[in-house]
């Protein structure tokens, strides 16, 4: 295969939807790291912006330029904004589609594993602001996600684990037959073939989820698992970020958090202890242990007590698992607790 090449389907399926609107209703916003592969999949007529994206630009200033860009092309209420990249990308580009005009159609062409899984469907769009994750945003489902394993071959190792930590999590929270088949994949190969019909699958749980309750008023809250403590150790890591110490990968903090709730969950719920000591040598394995600049157990209380999910002030509000495939949402946990699942989890 040509390496600017990806697969035909992918191509065939976003001509079909494209061909629903006028053409030069069309625009596209892509993350400048896949614009090689990402331009083979574009045509020629569609307005094209490509842009760096990072965590730091998950802000209000980027959402800005891809309003000028919609507003600079004429794009009305009838048009579609394309969103080919990662998570960050499909966040802002779905932001600035679900604001711009009240509202314009978007489709979401997922680039990272940890987009494919989680972050392009479901409709959960927005920035970071004030200092913390998602702050501002809204839920606009795209109009499609298209999912092609192929922009996999390319993607760095961090990346692949970053994604696969969010398949874990659905592991746990949907059924123990997929926790298992993802517990025999061989992340040292990091064969996309062999993960298709394991992406397949977190895919399909998550959509049966989100259909169920599109908003977040109760079910979907078992896609937070791993995330209360999981955004606090994401955010503390960002804030005290410098070269000799990046950021946390989003899905490395979630496979963090996951060890601290599920500790949680073998203290509070009586959970089997088996899934704790098989994430547990996963993470050891490949993820490593958190580092340690993430480790200010006040702050990340702290952080914690000003999460989104809680449903009042102070007061930390996490999904639990009562077993594999048993989540249990809106656990109310005492800072004390907090404090000793995070001792746990510094101490493995
Ligand atoms: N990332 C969890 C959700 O989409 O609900």
């Amino acid at each position: 295969m040509h390496p600017n090449m990806i697969c035909e389907e992918l191509h065939s399926a976003l001509r079909t939807i494209a061909a629903k609107y006028a053409q030069d209703q069309i625009c596209v916003v892509m993350d400048e790291e896949v614009a090689g592969k990402g331009k083979s999949i574009v045509e020629s007529r569609w307005n094209v912006l490509c842009m760096p994206v990072s965590e730091e630009d998950k802000s209000l200033e980027t959402v800005q330029r891809i309003w000028d860009f919609l507003f600079a092309h004429g794009i009305t209420r009838r048009g579609l904004l394309i969103c080919i990249g990662g998570g960050v990308l499909t966040d802002i580009g779905g932001f600035a589609a679900a604001t711009y005009k009240r509202g314009v159609d978007y489709l979401n062409v997922p680039t990272t594993l940890l987009a494919m899984i989680d972050a392009s469907s479901g409709g959960k769009t927005g920035i970071n602001y004030g200092g913390l994750k998602n702050s501002i945003g809204c839920f606009d489902p795209p109009v499609e996600t298209l999912i092609c394993p192929d922009w996999l071959k390319s993607l760095p190792a961090n990346q692949w684990l970053s994604g696969f930590g969010e398949m874990l999590k659905t592991g746990l929270v949907s059924e123990s037959a997929l926790w298992y088949q993802l517990l025999q994949y061989d992340l040292e190969k990091m064969d996309s073939e062999a993960l298709k019909p394991l992406i397949a699958q977190c895919v399909a749980a998550k959509k049966r989820i989100v259909e169920a309750d599109p908003k977040e008023e109760g079910l979907r809250k078992v896609l937070n698992f791993g995330h209360t403590f999981g955004h606090a150790l994401e955010e503390i890591s960002i804030q005290k970020s410098d070269v000799s110490s990046p950021p946390l990968l989003h899905g490395y903090a979630v496979v963090y958090g996951m060890i601290a709730e599920l500790y949680l969950s073998v203290v509070k719920l009586r959970c089997p202890k088996e899934p704790l000591q098989q994430l547990t040598q996963v993470m050891l394995h490949y993820y490593g242990k958190p580092q340690c600049k993430c480790s200010d157990r006040e702050a990340l209380v702290a952080l914690m007590q000003q999460d989104k999910k809680n449903e009042r002030t102070a007061q930390i509000n996490c999904t639990l698992i009562q077993d594999i495939g048993l989540p249990l949402i809106n656990q109310v946990i005492t800072p004390e607790e907090a404090h000793e699942a995070l001792e746990y989890l510094f101490s493995l």
